[in-house]
């Protein structure tokens, strides 16, 4: 029996495309965080987060073809990502998700995880 993955479910790679762009439109103007961004590759950092998101949900699995493992906890290391930092992300994150208008359900389980993801970043 196949079920639709949640990535189908949402809506596939466009709204992935619109989750991330928006995400990073905030991340652009953030003085705390677009300091940690590289400085001329920001697109590069969009399209990472955007593979990497499209494929936990069950997309396609471009981002460890190009990436291999995510040890997201250990690619962060280089980045000092304590309580700010973590709010600044998940605010950008949480207006990029609402930007979405998922249905409620969808919407609290991309949120929920965002949330987890966001919380167990923190290295300082
Ligand atoms: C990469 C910051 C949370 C997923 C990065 C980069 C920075 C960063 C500066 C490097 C950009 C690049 O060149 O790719 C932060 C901060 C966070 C945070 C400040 C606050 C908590 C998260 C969360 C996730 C995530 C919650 C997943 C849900 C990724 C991915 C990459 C990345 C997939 C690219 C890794 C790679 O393949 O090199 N992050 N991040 N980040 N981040 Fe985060």
């Amino acid at each position: 029996e196949q079920t639709a993955s949640f990535f189908e479910a949402v809506g596939g790679e466009e709204t992935f495309r619109r989750l991330v762009h928006r995400f990073y439109e905030g991340v652009v103007e953030d003085p705390l965080l677009r300091p940690l961004y590289p400085e001329d590759d920001l697109d590069g950092a969009e399209e990472r987060l955007r593979m990497f998101l499209i494929q936990y949900w069950g997309g396609p699995n471009d981002y460890s073809q190009q990436r291999g493992h995510p040890r997201l906890r250990m690619r962060h290391a280089p980045f000092v990502i304590g309580e700010p930092e973590r709010d600044a992300w998940l605010k950008h994150m949480g207006d990029a998700v609402q930007s979405l208008d998922l249905p409620p359900e969808q919407e609290k389980q991309l949120w929920d995880y965002l949330v987890y993801a966001a919380h167990s970043m923190i290295n300082a």
